[in-house]
């Protein structure tokens, strides 16, 4: 099995229509639909822009859909819900369907949206992730979000505790697995004093990280197909 890692989903050139993706925006874009779809949503379609989200939140046409994400990890006015998990619980969306857009994280999707499989990534399902990535092939590439254009820490350790669950790896690949072997006790040490965590944490969204950080506490394992997440069990 070989794994490659890139740090950001600008980085990827090569085409990656034999692989098995997985894409991972750690804070907190993956991690909130991870949560969504453990928590019974019916399906989440990505969008680059919010006008976008509008006009197909429109189409759809329903009681049942809710805009959802975030512009600079801020809430996006008149949308239901914002980029922060703990919103996304299974009173709120169990049985709706989502439209969502974020800075870095769905459009990191549409990016890698010709892979063989297309499957979404956080600390919540590494164990799941790395499963069904297992049992999907043998050529893996983790795509990182990144912050704007650029490396995002988090999104490199939570790489690295995914790869744990694999393995032969790139350089990249590598770094990230020694990154989260030094730190998987204390994965708040690792990311002490990172640019996206601080941004976070001066928006007062603490909470939020303490909930991304916990390993391994859902099975739902998102999959991109024809424009459309949904459980890749389902
Ligand atoms: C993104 O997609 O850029 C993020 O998930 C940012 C955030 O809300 O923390």
């Amino acid at each position: 099995m070989a794994i490659e890692l890139y740090a950001t989903a600008g980085s990827v050139e090569k085409d990656l229509r034999n692989h098995v993706v997985i894409v991972v925006d750690v804070l907190r874009a993956t991690s909130v639909m991870v949560t969504a779809v453990e928590h019974g949503v019916r399906f989440i379609i990505p969008v680059s822009e919010v006008e976008e989200a509008v006009d197909m939140a429109r189409q759809l046409g329903n009681q049942r859909v809710l805009l959802c994400g975030e512009r600079q990890a801020k809430p996006i006015p008149e949308f239901h819900l914002s980029n922060s998990p703990l919103e996304y619980t299974p009173e709120m969306v169990a049985d709706r369907e989502m439209v969502m857009t974020t800075t870095n994280g769905t459009r990191a999707i549409l990016r890698a949206k010709d892979a063989r499989v297309l499957l979404l990534g956080s600390f919540l399902n590494a164990s799941a992730v790395a499963h069904v990535a297992r049992e999907n092939g043998e050529n893996i590439a983790i795509v990182c979000a990144g912050t704007n254009g650029k490396f995002s820490l988090d999104d490199i350790l939570c790489s690295g505790a995914i790869i744990s669950r694999l393995l032969e790896l790139d350089d990249l690949a590598r770094t990230a697995l020694t990154l989260y072997d030094s730190y998987k006790d204390d994965l708040r040490a690792a990311l002490a004093g990172s640019a996206h965590v601080e941004r976070l944490r001066s928006l007062g969204m603490e909470d939020d990280i303490r909930f991304c950080l916990q390993e391994d506490v859902m099975d739902a394992v998102p999959c991109y197909v024809d424009g459309v997440i949904r459980d890749s069990y389902a």
